[in-house]
């Protein structure tokens, strides 16, 4: 049976749950921060309500859930540079959450994550771990005991792990609201190597099939700019739970790319290219992920407001785009515009979760398809220029000339923006 529930269905299940817990539903807020210094893009559910988090303003209710956009290939949260090698790491993806403003805790929000992953979707618990803030004395903040203890009422005591400050405790940035976490894990592998290897020991190790879903912090800090924290007025409780990750557990996946959320872009990307995605670890497996994932963060930056350009956020689209067009151009051996034929195959999918994108599905599909022509442009360009570079002079060319018709071929991805812009 839960193998059978569509990604939708899992999102609503999810809405639903929270919804009879009392909270308010709420849409998605736009991926492109308009009114914050400190953030590029939304990069967590708890972005847009930073905020009330500090005690500004009130909240339309003091319990809410959603299902947010989220991109993170910027500041802090930045992953980027997985996407598409693993099968687990996206550039846009949902985060599902549920929010108290100085409402309900540990106990509560502890108790319905639960509730919600062995009850209502039946998760296997003998497959789940959790861990909680160890402390830290140079922060003076103690071990979590409250979320121990609320753990221990429900799950085995060796299943609860202690997890240092880099992994149980939550910030959104440099400054801003944060606080000790508590993480949810959940161990996909085969009965054989769950009694080979104990999962306890694989727990926030970077294994593809042991891999964190849902994040649960307590938030009770604000991160000042001089680095100290300050207590805040109340308590308050954010949660983030992949959306994407959680469809491929649900659905009974190894990749986040084999589940109803990507295979509709994936098909589509194998009827254009007239080859099949194979699953593995080659450049052209890789290049459908990449194509597939990251055909989302820009149809949706641009459905928020944000056009590639040159400066600022506008260049993280631009490079998210241009690392697109380089992987099909590469791997795929599609010499022509691509993407901006997604786009339709997107708005549909997602036409009744975020509606902002067939509204606009046109006016999107138009900006992508002149970004793509540009940018074959420069690499044809490139590319030819190098050729003739090697005919002209008998194989032998000088480092200088490669450099300068390569670079921005191979290293675009590593080189820092600006020297990027001046480049190409
Ligand atoms: N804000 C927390 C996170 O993004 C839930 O993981």
């Amino acid at each position: 049976m839960k193998s059978m529930l569509t990604a939708k269905e899992i999102r609503a299940a999810f809405l639903d749950f929270f919804k009879s817990k009392g909270h308010q539903i709420v849409p998605s807020a736009p991926l492109v921060v308009k009114n914050d210094p400190t953030l590029m893009f939304i990069n967590s559910g708890m972005a847009p309500f930073k905020d009330l988090f500090l005690g500004i303003g009130k909240p339309s209710n003091p319990r809410i859930a959603d299902t947010q956009k989220c991109l993170r290939v910027s500041g802090k949260h930045n992953d980027l540079e997985e996407v598409g090698v693993d099968t687990y790491h996206h550039t846009m993806f949902e985060m599902l959450g549920n929010w108290s403003f100085g409402d309900y805790f540990k106990k509560e929000a502890i108790a319905w994550s639960w509730e919600f992953l062995t009850e209502v979707l039946k998760l296997d618990k003998d497959r789940l771990y959790v861990t909680i803030f160890e402390g830290n004395e140079a922060e003076n903040i103690p071990k979590d005991e409250e979320a121990y203890q609320e753990w221990k009422k429900v799950i085995a005591e060796d299943r609860i792990l202690l997890g240092n400050k880099k992994d149980n405790f939550w910030e959104m940035g440099d400054t801003g609201p944060c606080g000790p976490c508590t993480e949810i894990h959940v161990d996909c592998r085969t009965e054989a190597e769950r009694i080979a290897v104990d999962g306890a020991t694989l727990v926030n190790n970077d294994h593809p099939q042991v891999i964190e879903i849902w994040n649960n912090v307590f938030i009770q800090f604000n991160r000042k700019k001089d680095n100290s924290l300050e207590l805040l007025p109340a308590k308050h409780v954010d949660t983030g739970m992949g959306f994407e990750r959680l469809v491929r557990v649900i659905q009974q996946k190894t990749s986040n790319y084999d589940t109803d959320v990507f295979t509709g872009t994936i098909e589509a990307i194998e009827k254009i290219v007239g080859k099949k995605y194979d699953r593995s670890d080659s450049k052209e497996a890789i290049a459908f992920r990449v194509l597939s994932d990251h055909i989302r963060a820009i149809s949706f930056t641009i459905a928020d407001g944000q056009l590639p350009s040159n400066t600022e956020e506008g260049y993280v689209i631009r490079r998210i785009l241009r690392r697109a067009v380089r992987y099909y151009f590469s791997y795929l051996d599609r010499k022509e515009p691509l993407l901006h034929l997604l786009v339709p195959v997107l708005a549909e999918q997602f036409a009744n979760v975020f509606p902002e994108l067939k509204a606009q599905q046109d006016f999107v599909a138009k900006v992508i398809l002149e970004e793509e022509n540009s940018f074959l442009k420069t690499l044809e360009s490139g590319l030819k220029r190098l050729e003739s570079i090697i005919k002209n002079t008998n194989n032998e060319i000088d480092g200088k000339s490669v450099l300068s018709y390569t670079i921005p071929l191979v290293f675009q991805k590593t080189l820092p923006a600006l020297l990027l812009r001046n480049i190409i």
